[in-house]
């Protein structure tokens, strides 16, 4: 045990000393650390924005379609609708199975609150929606992305500042 121990430091000992300069080398190069920021942007609830696109022609029941579908996002996340964007494209060339037919393809992104739990919840809401517009829930995509802070940007920064 203690000749394991030992040949353990001894095998490591060359490596902790040899990482040790180049520490230094790093912190003298000119691209900045990623340090902490104090921007108040910090602690915003950040961006949930979906992207979806329906093969339908939604006419004049398309504002109330993305309201609902901007509502149902700020309840599932939690996060306040002055947040939420919703983007919604009508009339889209999407085939599936490699026919044409009513569909929906769509990206959801949102700083945290992406989850089984809550991509379930936003899965169904959206399908329930569209349904009434003819598309059938086993012809609708929605791929969730859980986005860093520093991966999404909004007034002229990142929501880490
Ligand atoms: C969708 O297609 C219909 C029928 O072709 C057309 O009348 C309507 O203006 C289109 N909607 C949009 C948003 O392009």
């Amino acid at each position: 045990m203690r000749f394991t121990t030992s040949l353990a430091l001894f095998v490591l000992s060359p490596l902790m000393v040899s990482s040790f300069p180049f520490r230094s080398i790093f912190s003298r190069l000119p691209f900045p650390r990623t340090s902490p920021s104090s921007d108040p942007i910090c602690s915003l609830p950040g961006d949930p924005s979906l992207i979806l696109s329906v093969t339908c022609d939604l006419g004049s029941n398309k504002l109330q379609t993305m309201k609902d579908i901007s509502s149902l996002i700020s309840s599932v996340t939690g996060k306040p609708e002055s947040y939420v964007a919703v983007s919604l494209t009508d009339n889209a060339s999407i085939i599936w199975g490699g026919q044409a037919g009513p569909a929906a393809l769509g990206c959801f992104y949102c700083i945290g609150q992406i989850n089984k739990l809550n991509n379930g919840k936003i899965q169904k809401g959206v399908s329930d929606i569209l349904k009434v517009h003819g598309v059938g829930e086993d012809k609708i995509y929605i791929n969730y992305f859980d986005v860093e802070r520093e991966n999404c940007g909004w007034s002229s920064r990142t929501f880490a500042g």
